[in-house]
């Protein structure tokens, strides 16, 4: 157990699976105190916030679906009062609707940008009125910000996209009070969203420069370097962990 974030109170968006559970047992292996939100699957969330807590950290999930905004800025009030304050908010929670461009209703629309852009604006102007200097918002966007190389995604790859501008934003907005914002770009990752076996899997593997998939671990390690000290000047930055999907 390392102790880089010892001290450090942390909420992790969609931390019950995949990446962000991943990322929530990185932290508190750091030493960092986790709340993380969940929508469907309570069973997933416990298990995760026991992981946490059997390596003496706070831990607690709190039921928050980002595609509803009060319900999002209700989750960063629980953490925050639970742990007296926040350092780090990881924006993790997405979804992706790749559905062809003839089909793609509205409301999918208006559900993929409110989950993945709305809930990261939101949860980030809350969570920064808990924060003193060296606080971190880090967002996790993904590749296809840059690169999607399969039709049906145009809205998630919008949104994805649409984060890139918002940390360059948030940054300014940030900077003079000490807090970073950054956004991480993965590539194809191996979890329940994008699973690193049948058809679609071996299309994504053909064009990584890496034949394979990463681990939401891979991801977690970025963000742990992004939570911790060793990244204090860095901040407004996109950094892609894609197996040379973009080379
Ligand atoms: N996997 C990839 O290849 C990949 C690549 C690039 C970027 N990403 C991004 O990485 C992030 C995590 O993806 P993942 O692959 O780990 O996804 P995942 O396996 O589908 O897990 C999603 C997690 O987010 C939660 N969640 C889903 N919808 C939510 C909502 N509306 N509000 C709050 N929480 C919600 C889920 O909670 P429940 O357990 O309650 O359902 C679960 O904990 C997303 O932003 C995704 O776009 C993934």
């Amino acid at each position: 157990m390392g102790t880089t974030l010892q001290g450090k109170r942390a909420l992790v968006t969609g931390g019950s699976r995949g990446i962000g559970a991943a990322i929530v047992r990185r932290l508190a292996r750091e030493g960092a105190d986790v709340a993380l939100t969940y929508v469907s699957r309570p069973d997933a969330a416990d298990e995760v916030v026991a992981a946490a807590r059997a390596l003496g950290v706070r831990a607690l999930a709190i039921q928050a679906d980002s595609a509803d905004g009060a319900a999002v800025v209700a989750a960063v009030e629980r953490a925050a009062a639970e742990f007296n304050g926040l350092d780090i908010l990881v924006n993790n929670a997405g979804i992706a609707v790749i559905t062809p461009l003839d089909d793609y209703s509205i409301e999918d629309f208006d559900r993929v940008l409110a989950v993945n852009v709305r809930a990261v604006f939101l949860a980030t102007q809350a969570a920064v009125r808990h924060m003193e200097a060296d606080g971190r918002i880090i967002n996790i966007g993904s590749v296809n910000a840059e690169r999607i190389p399969f039709p049906g995604g145009s809205v998630y790859a919008l949104s994805k996209a649409a984060l890139v501008g918002l940390v360059k934003g948030l940054a300014r907005d940030l900077g003079a009070r000490g807090i970073t914002v950054n956004n991480i770009q993965p590539g194809p990752i191996d979890t329940d969203l994008n699973p690193a076996e049948g058809d679609f899997a071996e299309a994504l593997k053909k064009v990584t420069a890496l034949p394979r998939y990463g681990t939401a671990d891979e991801v977690a390690a970025m963000v742990a370097y992004l939570a911790g000290p060793e990244a204090g000047y860095v901040t407004g930055a996109s950094l892609t962990i894609d197996g040379g999907f973009t080379a």
